[in-house]
Formats: C-alpha cells, sequence, structure tokens
C-alpha cells in the first residue's frame, strides 16, 4: 500500500489568489456591466524590453543551426549568464563571489521552497509575519511547521511586523535554526536598513543560525544605502544563502529565470545517522550542487540568454525604464491614498503599498467593501500571515491609466 505524505493533507485548502477570484467572479455575476481594476496582482503587465527580445531570437537563431544546437546544459547554470551576474551584481557592490557559488534556475520560487531540502525535518524556523506563503507551505509539506492553530504553525516562530513596530522585526528571545527574511519585502513593500540587517548576520553568527535570504525584489530599491544583498553585510557569507529573481527584475515571471547563491564558506553541523561525518560541520555547496544535478536539468538556454541581455547597457537603460514605470504608479498611489487619509506604507523601494483598513475593519471585510464599493480589487493582508490581519495589500504593477482609474474611483468611495 502507498501511503501518502499525509502533511500535505495540514495545508489549509484555500489558496488566497483562487479564494480572491471566486469573490470576484461572484461579484461580476452580481454586477455584470462592471469593470474591475485589479490593483492585488503580483504579476507584471509590461512586456519584455528590446534587448531581451532580441537575445531570445538570436538564441532561437542558434538553436536551429547544427554548430549552435544545445541539449542538456549544465545544471547549475551557464557561465556567460554567471559571470554576468558576478560582475554586474555584486562586484559593484563590493561582494566577490566564486562562479560555482551561483545556481542558475527557473525563478525564485522553486528555489525558496527547495532549499529546504538542505536541512533536517526537525530544524526550527523563523519567518517574520506577514510573509511570502510558499515559506511556511513548503515546510509544511515536510511535516517542519508542526500543527495549524488559528491561521499559526505550531513549529514556526513568527517575528510580526507591524505600523507599531515600523515594520522591524525583533530579534527572535531564543534560538531559531532557520531565519527567512524577504526584503524588499513582500507583502509589506518595506526595506531593511544595513544596521538592522547587521543584526540579523550577528544573530545568526551567534546563535550558528541559518538565513534564507529573498531578494526577489532588490532591483526596486532606489535608496542607494538600502542594501541589495546580504552580502553587503560582513560575515553574511557563513550563514545565508540568497535567492535572486529576474521575474519582477525584468518582466520574467512567464520567460522563467533567477538564481540562488550558495556561498563555500556556508556549513552546518552534522548530529545524524552517518557516523563518519557525526560532529563536523559539513559545507551547503557541494550539497546544493548534489541536489540541482540529481533533480533539476538547468534553465532553458533562451532563459539564460534572456538574462544575460538584461545586463548589456541596453538592457540595464530599457529594464531601469520598467522599473521607473511601476514606480511611478507606486508614487501616485501612495500620495492618493495619503490625501485620501489611508495609512499607507512601503511602495518607496518596493511595487507593493501595505495599507492599514480603516475603522478596525478586517481584511476580508475591507476587501469586500473595496470591491463592492468602487469595483477595486486588492489582496487582503491576512493571507499572509496573522500579523497581516487589518492590513491589505496594493501592487504598482498596473497600467498607469488603470491605475489612475482605481485612485479615482477610491477617492469618490471615500466621498473625496
Ligand atoms: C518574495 C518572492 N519571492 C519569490 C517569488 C517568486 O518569483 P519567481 O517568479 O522568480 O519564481 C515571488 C513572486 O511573487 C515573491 O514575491
Amino acid at each position: 500500500m502507498a501511503l501518502v505524505n499525509d502533511h500535505f493533507l495540514k495545508l489549509p485548502n484555500n489558496y488566497l489568489f483562487a479564494d480572491i477570484a471566486k469573490k470576484v467572479n461572484a461579484f461580476k455575476v452580481m454586477h455584470p456591466k462592471a469593470n474591475v481594476i485589479s490593483l492585488g496582482i503580483g504579476d507584471v503587465t509590461q512586456p519584455l524590453c528590446p534587448a531581451v527580445i532580441e537575445a531570445m531570437h538570436r538564441a532561437v537563431s542558434e538553436l536551429g543551426t547544427a554548430e549552435g544546437f544545445r541539449g542538456y546544459g549544465p545544471e547549475q547554470g551557464y557561465d556567460f549568464l554567471r559571470e554576468a551576474i558576478l560582475k554586474n551584481d555584486f562586484l559593484p557592490r563590493g561582494i566577490h563571489l566564486d562562479i560555482d557559488e551561483i545556481f542558475i534556475n527557473d525563478g525564485a520560487k522553486s528555489d525558496t521552497g527547495n532549499i529546504q531540502e538542505l536541512i533536517r525535518w526537525d530544524n526550527s524556523i523563523g519567518v517574520t509575519d506577514p510573509i511570502y506563503p510558499v515559506y511556511i507551505d513548503s515546510n509544511v509539506m515536510i511535516g517542519r511547521a508542526g500543527r495549524e492553530e488559528g491561521g499559526r504553525w505550531s513549529n514556526v516562530i513568527y517575528m510580526p511586523c507591524t505600523a507599531e513596530n515600523g515594520f522591524v522585526p525583533a530579534l527572535p528571545d531564543r534560538r531559531v535554526d532557520v531565519i527567512y527574511l524577504c526584503y524588499p519585502n513582500n507583502p509589506t513593500g518595506t526595506v531593511i536598513t544595513k544596521q538592522e540587517l547587521r543584526k540579523w548576520v550577528n544573530y545568526a553568527l551567534k546563535n550558528d543560525t541559518l538565513i534564507f535570504y529573498d531578494a526577489a525584489y532588490q532591483a526596486y530599491i532606489q535608496d542607494p544605502d538600502i542594501p541589495r544583498s546580504i552580502y553587503e553585510i560582513r560575515g553574511a557569507r557563513r550563514c545565508a544563502i540568497e535567492f535572486h529573481s529576474y521575474s519582477k527584475t525584468a518582466g520574467f515571471t512567464g520567460v522563467r529565470c533567477g538564481y540562488t547563491v550558495v556561498p563555500k564558506d556556508l556549513t552546518a553541523a552534522v548530529v545524524g545517522d552517518v557516523p563518519s561525518a557525526a560532529g563536523r560541520r559539513v559545507a551547503l555547496n557541494p550539497l546544493w550542487l548534489r541536489r540541482q544535478s540529481t533533480k533539476f536539468n538547468g534553465t532553458s538556454y533562451i532563459s539564460q540568454r534572456a538574462a544575460e541581455a538584461i545586463y548589456t547597457p541596453d538592457g540595464r537603460k530599457q529594464v531601469a525604464q520598467t522599473i521607473d514605470y511601476y514606480m511611478q504608479n507606486a508614487r501616485r498611489m501612495l500620495t492618493t491614498l495619503r490625501r485620501l487619509g489611508f495609512e499607507v506604507y512601503g511602495g518607496e523601494n518596493a511595487p507593493y503599498i501595505w495599507m492599514r483598513t480603516p475603522d478596525g475593519m478586517g481584511s476580508w471585510q475591507f476587501f469586500e467593501a473595496l470591491l463592492y464599493g468602487a469595483h477595486v480589487v486588492c489582496t487582503p493582508g491576512v493571507g499572509f500571515g496573522p500579523s497581516g490581519q487589518g492590513y491589505v495589500r496594493l501592487t504598482a504593477f498596473g497600467h498607469h491609466e488603470q491605475t489612475e482609474e482605481a485612485l479615482m474611483r477610491i477617492g469618490k468611495w471615500t466621498g473625496h
């Protein structure tokens, strides 16, 4: 008899975005003429930039020739892309990485989920709350998260990020084996200063904690003093794995490409069933290479050539223009919503705006009120964790015209 991994059965049935779609559909059935605008989407709307398109066309043509054809590529990615990453994403910030520390993937979601295969099932995990749901759900699937009670998992340490603490999570008051950090943050759109990030690195080094650092939105950082990589902090090479994505950086949500950095200095303790290794520390970089070589056959050549093009002079300029397009939305949203009397956060170094619901309304209650009152969709904050209750997330990924229209409707709805 095959036995199911019943940890899957512990996952809540309701997937946040499916629940939202259901409610929006119900509204549309009742109001077939209403033109609903979504400020809830996490996907981008602007097309790929010309430099990327040209690189993809070239790659396709190459693959169609006898000399240029390529089959399986290296599991950890082609050197042309890994070199471009070292040279452009890290060296200018004084970060020296080895090419073998970069692992190209098909986007950050896979690796932020898969990475926890490197650690034992009984490690404790800590997350800032609210948080990108993949971190917790992937741990639930392997049985590490414990039991769910009232939206909280018994083996997960939650570090609240709310307006009351300025969205700066406090260090845990006990040892935690693994901590997930995401900056700029999804969903709150807030960032971490170097000084604050240093505290986390020091905590990790002191407590032998591993940090999984998700930098998927680093391209949106406008303030030059905000760190774009955890490796800007001394000592992070010994305690952190970092995830990058081209999805929001360059509109690759459909193309699929990203990368993970696993430094060679990073080690973890062995206590388990391998007598030859017990009591030793083991480097995680070769383990991740082994894992990827076994379970992953590489990212498509076309996607990797597309990603390489982002680092060319034209590519850099074009990608920056698209990011600026979204950040113009973010600025318009912040100023308009503040003028309307809403309490809003984030949106300055990130494409997300985190808005407190007025009059103590619950996240879902406000979601419905906004949908029915202004025909605008937001994402209920409680879907990202217990500390998201009483907030909603708005995204700046829309078209300018639609974003303006949504803001105008919200203004009318609130009586302005
Ligand atoms: C914080 C965070 N990490 C990772 C991802 C996944 O990105 P990718 O498209 O590269 O898989 C997302 C996507 O929304 C995200 O918000």
